[in-house]
């Protein structure tokens, strides 16, 4: 009951507060790839330069495929996890190959494609198609552990699992895309980690059992894997 009173808020308050990013101004399926798979490990406000860079030195899918490998690495430099701009490149071939140049809009075609894993084909799949799936990122999973008050430890698979299926119950009809960024966008600049979320500011404050239990600043709990 509760989860399905999120996405109206959440969504009137992206519409108000999203910042503007170049991906999100013209979103087409190759530029909402790029993205992601530079999101995946690098924050928004580092990736962008590197976004506008590569864009515009590789415009399209037959560009990525044919690049040379060090002009591919030079446009990486300073990205780090090399292994994302040669998946990138590689998945172009396969694209140009099998898809006539066109990323597919299918999930588990998507997903099959290198570097492209449940996280990047729901973001990509929602953002660039509009496919109804859910994408779950650690913001994500920051903000719902919150949400519902949960002590589960979001580093267990299952757990991870049984939230995905929780978003997945909480997309709206239309725009999921832009729902799917706006639980993002909330845990990236209001559900802050660390202890030091902005609930003052937070659209919904009103719907969050970790606000009401004082719990939220200590969540989500995370054994062994790498503190954040
Ligand atoms: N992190 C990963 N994808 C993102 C997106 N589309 N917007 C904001 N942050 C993100």
């Amino acid at each position: 009951a509760l989860l399905a009173r999120v996405s109206e808020p959440l969504l009137a308050w992206y519409d108000q507060n999203a910042r503007v990013l170049p991906w999100r101004s013209d979103p087409t399926p190759y530029r909402v790839w790029i993205s992601e798979i530079m999101l995946q490990q690098t924050r928004v406000e580092a990736a962008r330069g590197y976004f506008e860079r590569f864009v515009e030195a590789l415009p399209d899918v037959f560009a990525l495929a044919a690049v040379e490998e060090d002009a591919l690495l030079k446009l990486w430099e300073g990205l780090g996890y090399y292994s994302r701009a040669r998946n990138l490149k590689h998945a172009a071939q396969i694209v140009v190959e099998q898809f006539g140049g066109r990323l597919p809009a299918d999930f588990s075609a998507l997903r099959k494609l290198p570097g492209i894993g449940e996280y990047s084909a729901g973001s990509i799949g929602s953002i660039a198609f509009g496919l109804r799936v859910p994408a779950v990122d650690g913001n994500v999973l920051r903000v719902v552990s919150r949400l519902l008050s949960s002590r589960a430890d979001v580093t267990l698979p299952a757990v991870k699992r049984e939230l995905t299926a929780l978003v997945a119950g909480m997309l709206p009809e239309a725009r999921v895309g832009d729902f799917n960024q706006s639980l993002m966008e909330l845990g990236a600049v209001i559900c802050l980690p660390n202890g030091a979320p902005l609930c003052l500011l937070c659209p919904l404050a009103g719907l969050c059992e970790g606000l009401r239990t004082g719990a939220a600043p200590s969540l989500p709990v995370r054994t062994a894997k790498k503190p954040r």
